[in-house]
């Protein structure tokens, strides 16, 4: 079965549209336009294909019949397969105790998997060169429910911070630290510490951070537990903006009227394993 929300990868019948395949040099290609073009360009049927729709969006995480198994032998997660194409929004839900932050500590490599493979971006993490695990991981962006920001420094420090700490050019952190404050809209706080800010300003704060190195993906671990309601859907309209912007997200939550209410791809775990992955689905299962 195909995963939720990705299409069918297109059928031989495309290459019906072949007659206008004509090497550079005149001669005719045996190979249609379509063939060809997969040839030379494997990730060819992934893009847009010039009318509208994109054929199939490529997978930016997959998981394959992961199992993790922490040292003291608890099974946090079990034989779980996830495949999550670019630009999908997704809620991960669960009791306490599912999983869903080891399934997060997995993507980030900041725990590896006992069995299976975990691929960011077609990279499998467990076999990434240690020189090429920062690289990866820009390519997330990572929300907690506790902000984790650095008290000592303002707001701008804080998000100019992910950059300094990776080695940017001090040219390129300002521009990207006033843009990513203009996302989130706290170019006002910029000059604030976290125990100046409300709880909402902080998490904008935190949201700016993870998108400061421009990421394609960015996970959030309930990063709306701390919040009351109100603050919690300003929270979600920022993410749910920040993915109309291209961004993949993935978010653990609790709040069942945000998901219910929002339709979106929900994957569930219980002790560990997906019981269910459905798009348009609420936080409960249905029936
Ligand atoms: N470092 C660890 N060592 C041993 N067991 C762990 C470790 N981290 C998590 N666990 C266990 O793995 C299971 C899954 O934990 P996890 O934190 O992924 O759950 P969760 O779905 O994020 O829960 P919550 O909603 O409470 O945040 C739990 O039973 C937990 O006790
Ligand atoms: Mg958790």
């Amino acid at each position: 079965m195909a995963a939720p929300g990705t299409r069918q990868a297109p059928s031989d019948a495309d290459d019906a549209l072949d007659t206008l395949a004509v090497r550079s040099d005149g001669a005719r290609d045996p190979r249609s336009v379509n063939q060809r073009a997969r040839d030379e360009d494997p990730w060819a049927r992934y893009r847009d294909d010039g009318i509208g729709a994109p054929l199939e969006r490529r997978p930016v995480l997959v998981l394959n019949d992961v199992t993790k198994r922490y040292p003291n032998g608890r099974e946090a997660l079990r034989d779980v397969d996830l495949s999550i194409p670019e630009g999908d929004f997704v809620f991960l839900v669960g009791a306490s105790g599912a999983g869903k932050s080891t399934l997060m500590k997995l993507l980030i490599r900041d725990e590896l998997a006992t069995q299976g493979e975990v691929l960011l971006d077609g990279e499998d993490l467990a076999r990434l060169p240690r020189r090429k695990v920062p690289q990866v991981r820009r390519k997330i962006g990572i929300v907690f429910q506790d902000y984790k920001l650095l008290p000592t420094k303002t707001v701008r420090e804080n998000v100019a911070f992910a950059l300094e700490v990776t080695g940017t050019p001090r040219g390129r952190i300002g521009p990207a630290v006033e843009r990513a404050l203009r996302l989130v809209g706290l170019t006002l706080q910029a000059e604030q510490f976290p125990r100046q800010l409300s709880g909402g300003e902080q998490q904008r704060t935190a949201i700016a951070r993870a998108l400061v190195h421009d990421p394609r993906i960015v996970i959030a671990d309930e990063p709306t537990g701390n919040l009351d309601p109100l603050i919690s859907w300003e929270i979600i309209q920022l993410l749910l903006r920040i993915n109309e912007l291209g961004v993949t997200v993935l978010m653990a939550t609790h709040d069942a009227d945000v998901v219910t209410a929002l339709r979106r791809r929900v994957v569930a775990l219980e002790e560990g394993r997906v019981i269910r992955d459905e798009v348009g689905g609420g936080y409960h299962r249905r029936g």
